[in-house]
């Protein structure tokens, strides 16, 4: 248009994007219809498995007329928990293709299908009398999660204004997390968490998708997705100009055309690709170690497993369920204060802190499970162990590890790392799901041994492999991990060949 002028090829200033009311509203909308059905269904089966696992029993019963083994309650109840991560696998495989062909917008409402469909069915195995329909709405409810866990940052990035990406982007950690509390505060035995609340509970999950169906088709797909893969410039000017409050939008557009071009010079990585790039090695190890750290250092052990923890550590069985919910809330304030700490201290220090308050907070809560059977009180020092655990892992552990995942990878390969990123995600949240009643079951209150030593082993590596990222650019980051990787980058040489080779040789040794 006019001023086109705008849009010279020299860097542009950056231009405040103000919270409008489309941006907000749009937001609200696709964060509560996807985030949040990952953190529901990830803490909906956690308080109330008393009353499904009798469900399981008795369907059985009826069934056969004997009641169900120990054992394979044991094997159905870790199916159930952990069919959904693996669902979730599933979904972070298909997420790329569904979110290029129908677009990011389009991927989220089909997405819906994938959580309406499993609340039905779960609704009425109550009165079907068949608890294998939990267990295989729990898979097309973990298919949803994966896709909408990846899909929504998507979505969230590409509709906001620079300056506020970073506050759309922890919106997937805040939303999940609001997920989790809700259904904490739902499966509370006294509202739904009963023999007769419990299929309600359960297909509550389908009343965000079904709100998401309704609303967001009025809001606009992702311009850059109109723009860069659809090529449909008048449809992304559009919606750009609704989600800035028709401010003057030409410049972002130039913007999204410079990127584009960049990105078909640039070419964009595959999967596998990314694997072998030597370029990239550290970077991609750096995102396994993170989000594997994250998963394995035992958070959804804790989540799944909370009430039984509680349990094992004293906490009368009618109480156990408030102490989830005080975790809960823990949890909320903790994730938020780590959105405002984050530019403060910086990705690596509440990494680090956060580890280390897990790790310790682990050993701690093996001692105290170890002895409180000689000294009582202990038990009250397990519950602050699971409490100090949360709080550490929501500093760092929990939100960080997405922040640090844009910034270490170019736009090029963003996408493959996202894929990447998600497999680890899923998979690792699985093992832990699937494993650790089995182990706990065999070796007990040593099984946080365990989880205490991966979070060492991870700080150690963030210590000394992940670069502060607060306040750098994509490039500088790229840099330091060029030195790493043993290559150079060619426009920077001249100020760096210097260090290149001493600092590649030193640090690829581990
Ligand atoms: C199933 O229910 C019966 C009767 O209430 C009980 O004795 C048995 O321990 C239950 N089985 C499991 C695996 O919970």
């Amino acid at each position: 248009m006019e001023n086109k002028e705008a849009g010279t090829p020299l860097p542009t200033p950056p231009r405040e994007g103000r919270l409008q009311p489309t941006l907000v509203l749009a937001t609200l909308s696709a964060a509560f219809g996807s985030a949040f059905q990952y953190g529901y269904n990830i803490a909906v089966v956690n308080t109330p498995h008393k009353v499904l696992k009798s469900f399981y029993n008795e369907t059985y019963f009826e069934r056969h007329a004997t009641f169900m083994d120990e054992n394979v309650m044991l094997l159905l109840w870790s199916c159930t928990v952990s069919v959904f991560p693996l669902g979730g696998l599933l979904g972070s495989l298909i997420v790329s293709l569904l979110a290029d062909r129908c677009g990011r917008k389009g991927a989220l409402l089909i997405n819906n299908v994938f959580a309406v469909v499993p609340a039905v069915l779960m609704g009425a195995s109550k009165a079907a009398k068949a608890f294998e329909l939990i267990i295989c709405s729990r898979v097309v409810l973990g298919v949803c999660a994966g896709i909408s866990y990846s899909a929504l940052p998507m979505y969230l990035g590409e509709l906001a204004p620079k300056n506020l990406r970073g506050t759309l982007g922890t919106m997937t950690e805040v939303f999940v997390i609001l997920g989790v509390f809700l259904a904490q505060i739902f499966s509370l035995d006294a509202i739904l968490g009963n023999p007769t609340g419990w299929p309600v509970l359960l297909a509550l999950t389908g009343v965000p998708a079904l709100i998401q169906l309704l609303s967001l088709p009025f809001f606009p797909e992702s311009p850059r997705y109109t723009l860069i893969q659809k090529g449909d410039e008048a449809t992304a000017r559009q919606a750009l100009q609704r989600l800035r409050g028709h401010a003057d939008v030409e410049a972002e557009l130039e913007d999204m055309r410079a990127e584009a071009q960049a990105e078909r010079a640039e070419g964009r990585l595959s999967v596998l690709n990314l694997c072998t790039f030597r370029a990239l090695r550290w970077q991609l190890l750096s995102v396994v170690v993170l989000m594997a750290g994250q998963q394995l250092s035992g958070i959804n052990a804790i989540n799944y497993y909370a009430d039984i923890i509680y349990v094992a550590a004293g906490v009368e069985a009618a109480h156990s369920q408030y102490v989830t919910v005080g975790a809960g809330v823990i949890n909320i304030v903790m994730t938020v204060a780590s959105a405002f700490l984050v530019e403060r201290l910086g990705r690596r220090r509440l990494l680090l802190v956060g580890y280390g308050i897990c790790g310790s907070a682990c050993l701690v809560l093996t001692l105290a499970l170890l002895f409180q059977s000689t000294v009582p009180e202990l038990s009250y020092l397990g519950v602050l162990c699971v409490f100090a655990y949360i709080s550490g892992h929501s500093i760092g552990p929990s939100p960080v590890p997405a922040v640090v995942r844009t910034e270490i990878f170019l736009q090029s390969s963003r996408p493959a790392a996202l894929v990447v990123d998600g497999a680890v995600h899923w998979l690792t949240n699985f093992i832990v799901g699937f494993v650790f009643p089995s182990v706990q079951e065999a070796i007990g209150a040593y099984s946080f041994i365990i989880f205490a030593g991966i979070c060492l082993l991870t700080a150690v590596y963030i210590y000394m492999v992940i670069p502060e990222t607060k306040g750098r650019t994509f490039v500088e980051i790229n840099r330091i991990f060029a030195k790493r990787n043993g290559v150079e980058i060619p426009e920077e040489k001249e100020e760096d060949t210097s260090h290149v080779g001493t600092m590649a040789t030193r640090q690829t040794s581990f």
